[in-house]
């Protein structure tokens, strides 16, 4: 039977505060449309420090929190979409510098459903019994893929990393992990080659359904409409999927745990739902959405405030760009 417990979560957000304000500043926007829309009042920017510094101070705090050492862990697992490198992947970079000497390591990258699906992974890798105690860490610095003259994308991100380190658990966890590919082009975002030096290279073929705009294709594309209506839907859907896979009702779960894209997508989810809004815990006025990092960095949050207890079924929901989506139900 899988089950994960958290042994200890930790986050990192960067200095650097974006308020409405500031945005206002640089785009004909302002606080209060940003605010009514979304939710969201403020996120940070890492202005110089990069993506693998983010996800290795999240993983600190979860290793010291977790009570064992760098050296038990046997697998790093970072979700992200928003590497520093191509190669090696981010888990690496943590695993060296956290000091975790015995662990293997590999990255997921399905957007902001990354730390969904990475917990889902970790849980299978927990089964056999070969690996103990598994570093997750998402971290994502989006800063450099937002266009700051698109005033519908730009104003909805922020940079941030949390990590939980897992240990498996006797007491069963559901998952359901979901993928639409169909609507791969509601965001995306390209990398850039407009550095390539090989003679023999020419323009690359887009898939049917991506445009590239102006050559703009390397910034985040998003398609707001078609992303939210996805959101809500696979909100609904996820979560009813899982409760029917653990059999489950909605009034046995403790603390729901969404994606933080929008206060507005959460509130018509959680409506549609009709799950107790006092259960639904949202942390995105401060951070916005900092795509996988959003549900670790919620679980750092609430564990700092000894509201993770021992026993509390917890239900986790997220969706992102593929588009993805998934939820997990464990007891701690
Ligand atoms: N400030 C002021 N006006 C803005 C604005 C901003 N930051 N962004 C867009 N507008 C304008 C638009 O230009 C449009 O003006 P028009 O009517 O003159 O054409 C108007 O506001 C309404 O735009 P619209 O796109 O209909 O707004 P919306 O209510 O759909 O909200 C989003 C836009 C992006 C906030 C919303 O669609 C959304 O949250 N989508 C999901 C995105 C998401 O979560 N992505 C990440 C998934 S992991």
């Amino acid at each position: 039977m899988r089950g994960i417990k958290i042994l200890g979560a930790g986050m990192y957000l960067p200095e650097t505060v974006a308020s409405n304000d500031w945005f206002s500043t640089i785009l004909d926007t302002n606080d209060e449309w940003i605010y009514s829309r979304t939710g969201i009042r403020e996120r940070r920017i890492s202005e110089s420090k990069p993506n693998w510094h983010m996800a290795c101070e999240a993983s600190r705090e979860a290793i010291k929190n977790s009570g064992i050492d760098p050296s038990e862990i046997d697998l790093v697992l970072a979700a992200t979409c928003s590497p520093d490198y191509f190669y090696p992947a981010l888990s690496c970079i943590v695993q060296q510098q956290t000091g975790c000497v015995n662990a293997a390591a590999f990255d997921i990258n399905s957007a902001c459903t990354g730390f969904i699906n990475a917990l889902d992974t970790a849980s299978r890798f927990l089964l056999d019994g070969d690996y103990r105690n598994i570093l997750i860490v998402a971290s994502e610095r989006l800063a450099p893929h937002c266009d700051y003259t698109d005033r519908t994308a730009s104003i909805l991100f922020g940079d941030g990393a949390g990590a939980a380190v897992v240990t498996k658990n006797d007491k069963p966890m559901y998952s359901y992990l979901s993928a639409k590919g169909d609507f791969f082009n509601a965001l995306y975002c390209k990398v850039d080659q407009s550095r390539l030096n090989c003679p023999l290279l020419k323009p690359d073929t887009m898939p049917e359904g991506l445009i590239d705009t102006e050559a703009k294709t390397h910034f985040m594309q998003m398609n707001g409409k078609a992303v939210y209506k996805f959101a809500v839907d696979a909100m609904e859907t996820a979560v009813n999927k899982v409760l029917e896979r653990s059999g489950l009702n909605k009034g046995d779960i403790d603390l729901y745990i969404p994606h933080q894209a929008n206060a507005r997508i959460i509130e018509s989810a959680v409506k549609g739902l009709e799950l107790p809004t006092e259960k639904v815990y949202v942390n995105l006025e401060n951070h916005g959405n900092t795509s996988s990092a959003c549900i670790p960095t919620c679980l750092a949050e609430l564990s700092a405030d000894g509201k993770i207890k021992d026993g509390m079924t917890i239900c986790l929901v997220g969706f992102g760009a593929g588009l993805t989506s998934g939820a997990i139900i464990f007891t701690q």
